[in-house]
């Protein structure tokens, strides 16, 4: 939580305004679909989220840093926030018909990944779909710094990073019909890294 508190308050809207390539391609598979209300967990200062109010979904936000949470109040006031961590979820009795997470699953160690996916499954109506986007084992972090767990590196101090085969990735998601997994390319430029592009692994399934 200290890090992310950290990131948001000294960094602000560290990715930008834009949102994650992946969000627009979540986007027209939920319109596709004819979802409506959508949960978004980590939903950081709101990048994505705005996305989806734009375009008329109803949304809802977890996310841990107040910080980013104040940004997101200017930034995108149609998306309602709920402060805290994902691990203590429901923080409402709402059946979502989607789920969009980018970037969290892959920070939680194996035990709180799976607790969380679990929390996330109750909170899917039957038939509701999750698109989820994680880092893959093709992001050129993977195997660096001290290993934490099996395909697990603190790539960064503070910030353990699971790096998912798409084995693996199917593998957290076997209560779903899966519809779709594939790699996507992102480019960010913050911080000291600069312009860089993380290969993301996404999936796409149904309740
Ligand atoms: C890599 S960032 C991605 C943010 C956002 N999804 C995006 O793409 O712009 C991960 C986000 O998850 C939040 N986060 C980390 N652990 C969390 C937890 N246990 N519960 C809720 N949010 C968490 C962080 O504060 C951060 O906003």
């Amino acid at each position: 939580m200290e890090y992310w508190e950290k990131r948001f308050s000294e960094g602000g809207k560290i990715w930008g305004p834009k949102p994650s390539k992946t969000a627009n391609y979540a986007l027209e598979l939920f319109h596709r679909h004819e979802l409506e209300k959508i949960l978004v967990p980590g939903a950081g200062y709101g990048r994505n989220t705005k996305l989806f109010t734009d375009s008329n979904l109803e949304v809802v936000g977890i996310e841990i840093s107040e910080s980013a949470i104040n940004i997101a109040r200017n930034f995108n006031p149609e998306t309602q926030f709920f402060q805290g961590s994902v691990l203590d979820m429901p923080f409402d009795d709402e059946k979502y018909d989607g789920i969009y997470c980018c970037n969290l699953l892959h920070l939680l160690l194996k035990d709180d990944r799976i607790s969380f996916l679990k929390k996330c499954y109750e909170q899917l109506r039957t038939n509701g779909f999750v698109f989820f986007v994680v880092f893959s084992d093709k992001e050129g972090s993977f195997g660096k710094g001290k290993r934490i767990e099996e395909n697990t590196y603190e790539s960064k101090p503070w910030r353990p990073t699971h790096y998912f085969t798409e084995l693996d990735l199917k593998e957290h998601f076997k209560e779903y019909s899966v519809i779709e997994t594939g790699l996507m390319e992102d480019s960010e430029n913050h911080g000291e890294l600069g312009p860089h592009i993380h290969v993301l692994r996404y999936i796409f399934a149904k309740k």
